[in-house]
């Protein structure tokens, strides 16, 4: 395997292990090419699925069990059993959208209670095997968090970079708690992560998902979900959209299975943002070629806080390749639909809920059909936000009227 630039009009290839953040030849991202597998669909169909019951930790793992369309050769894995998240039904989150068979898959019951466990496994195994002895990344809560935590296990130093004043106190307290280095920076999360990359001397191994192996991880969660799909894919993916990261990574995992032969049909992204941090939605709605950065993003949902996505470039190509698309949705409607996602008993932060907001929005504009197979992809735990919740009590009293 190797690292390849994102964009297939440049055909820059680099050492899988070079630590560049951006192709050399034109500054796209970069990539790991995954070199062609030899076994056939049905040998990995039948191998991922008897790893299930081996308590080896690469197998115990739901992202190192699809380790064949992964990096390798590293001696030691940063693992902590991170994926194996259910796909779960929401009954009357279904019927409150209008749709008659939606999943959530629940990446929020991951070990640090969100999908970026699943990069970061990952991302901290190559950061040790380069010989890193420090990982930083900037985030809104969550990356901090996953990242603190791989970095403890792995002896690592872990230097995270937060919006003052813009993350959950959950999510600062998970941070923390793993024993990282916190910077808060007076502004939002796309100047502190401009800051960080500022101060990077090469000591520091960076973590952000523009990191191509974080991605690799990320991409596992779709693999997981059509194994339990038994490898029939649903019409549609919802996915919440910040920096793009995870849109990016889940249209490589169906770009890789559809050549491996173990996809048939990709199904539709639908890529959702927050009203208030929309700079992908309002490229796509214009048509416009180049994003245009939102300037001072505002939303309740604050993981999804983000003005200038950095991976658009692949998120555009992913969206474009399942004939998706992608929409926003208002913090009004986010907070209902985390209210109904709570009355099915599963929970979630508000940018999670932002998938459920957005199926009934399609499904009432018809633009879903009631008998689409949807999965709407829930990133984050409902203690990560718990502020969140008690602020929207009053919501909470009023659900009966909702149901109505
Ligand atoms: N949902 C949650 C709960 C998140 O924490 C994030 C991103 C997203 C969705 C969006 O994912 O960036 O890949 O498009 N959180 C990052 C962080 C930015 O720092 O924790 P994306």
């Amino acid at each position: 395997m190797n690292l390849r630039c994102s964009n297939p009009e440049c055909a820059t290839t680099l050492d899988l292990h070079d630590r560049a953040l951006a192709c050399p030849a034109c500054t796209d991202l970069l990539e790991v090419a995954v070199d062609r597998v030899a076994n056939t669909p049905g040998d990995l169909k039948r191998m991922w699925l008897q790893r299930r019951s081996s308590y080896a930790p690469l197998d115990a793992s739901g992202v190192w069990r699809f380790r064949e369309f992964l990096p390798g050769g590293y001696a030691e894995i940063v693992t902590m059993a991170e994926g194996n998240t259910p796909l779960v039904q929401g009954k009357r989150a279904a019927e409150w959208a209008g749709v008659r068979h939606l999943s959530f898959k629940h990446l929020g019951w991951n070990p640090t209670g969100c999908f970026k466990d699943l990069g970061m496994t990952v991302g901290v195994t190559e950061a040790r095997f380069v010989g890193a002895k420090a990982v930083g990344c900037a985030s809104t809560g969550n990356t901090a968090a996953s990242l603190a935590a791989y970095a403890a296990r792995a002896g690592l130093t872990a230097k995270v970079y937060l919006p003052a004043g813009q993350v959950s106190q959950n999510k600062l307290a998970q941070a923390l708690d793993f024993g990282a280095e916190v910077v808060q920076v007076d502004g939002s999360f796309d100047l502190a992560l401009d800051r960080l990359l500022q101060t990077l001397n090469g000591k520091i191994y960076f973590l952000n998902s523009i990191n191509p192996f974080r991605l690799e991880g990320q991409k596992t969660a779709m693999f997981e979900m059509l194994e339990q799909f038994e490898w029939q894919a649903p019409d549609y993916v919802i996915v919440p959209g910040g920096n793009l990261g995870n849109t990016s990574a889940f249209g490589k995992a169906f770009a890789e299975l559809q050549a491996a032969g173990l996809l048939e049909k990709v199904p539709r992204f639908v890529v959702v943002q927050a009203e208030g941090a929309n700079p992908f939605a309002r490229m796509w709605r214009s048509g416009a070629s180049d994003l245009e950065a939102v300037e001072n993003p505002e939303t309740a949902a604050t993981a999804i806080r983000i003005g200038n996505p950095r991976s658009w470039r692949k998120a555009l190509r992913a969206v474009q390749h399942s004939n998706g698309f992608v929409m926003d949705v208002t913090d009004e409607e986010i907070a209902e639909a985390k209210v109904m996602i709570g009355r099915d008993g599963i929970g979630c932060e508000p940018a999670s809920a932002t998938t459920l907001a957005a199926v009934r929005k399609l499904s009432a504009r018809g633009q879903i059909d009631r008998d689409a197979v949807v999965v709407a992809i829930l990133t984050g735990h409902a203690l990560k936000d718990t502020d969140f919740i008690i602020q929207s009590q009053r919501l909470h009293e009023s659900v009966s009227g909702l149901n109505s």
